[in-house]
């Protein structure tokens, strides 16, 4: 499974600030046997952000995970450009995120993340600070699995004798 990383953060974009929350990405989803096969980093600007997505999506991407520009400051556009790009939303990630991540904290509840499938890639975006990354991902991982096979095809069973 490939993987592209988009970190949205203008200080991020204008070197004023390190990112650590796609590295963070990049280190766990290797650790969980994905390819990273791109990684960017970009302002919170809503076209940028689509065109990116498109981009990842035309290349072969599977799996594209955003980190940043989910809250509330008048710059985060991030959900409303993964909204520009999907042609089916995905409710039930963003919400299995929120549901674990309220237990955390309960400002879990300023994020506006969204998830999506265009084509044969599944959209996700993450919060943007290294701990909410790592604590989503991290949940939602074993049952993302799953998703990206049917998505792609290579699955089509989704019963289990047993489900944790
Ligand atoms: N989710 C988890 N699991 N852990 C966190 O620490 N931080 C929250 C929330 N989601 C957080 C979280 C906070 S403080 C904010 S403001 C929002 O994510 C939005 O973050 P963003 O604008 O950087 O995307």
């Amino acid at each position: 499974m490939r993987v592209g990383i988009i970190t949205a953060s203008d200080k991020g974009y204008a070197g004023e600030r390190e990112d650590l929350s796609g590295p963070k990405i990049a280190s766990i989803m290797k650790e969980h046997g994905y390819e990273v096969a791109d990684s960017v980093i970009l302002p919170d600007e809503k076209q940028m952000l689509a065109d990116e997505m498109i981009r990842m999506c035309d290349s072969g991407i599977d799996l594209i995970l955003t980190t940043g520009g989910t809250g509330f400051a008048r710059r985060d556009v991030t959900p409303e450009a993964t909204r520009m790009v999907i042609e089916k939303e995905v409710n039930g990630i963003p919400m299995a995120i929120l549901s674990y991540s309220l237990s955390i904290t309960e400002r879990a509840m300023l994020s506006r993340a969204a998830a999506g499938i265009r084509g044969q890639t599944l959209i996700i975006n993450l919060p943007g600070s290294p701990k909410a990354v790592e604590e989503a991902l991290l949940y939602i991982l074993p049952s993302l699995k799953h998703g990206l096979e049917i998505m792609l095809g290579l699955d089509s069973e989704c019963a289990r004798p047993s489900h944790s």
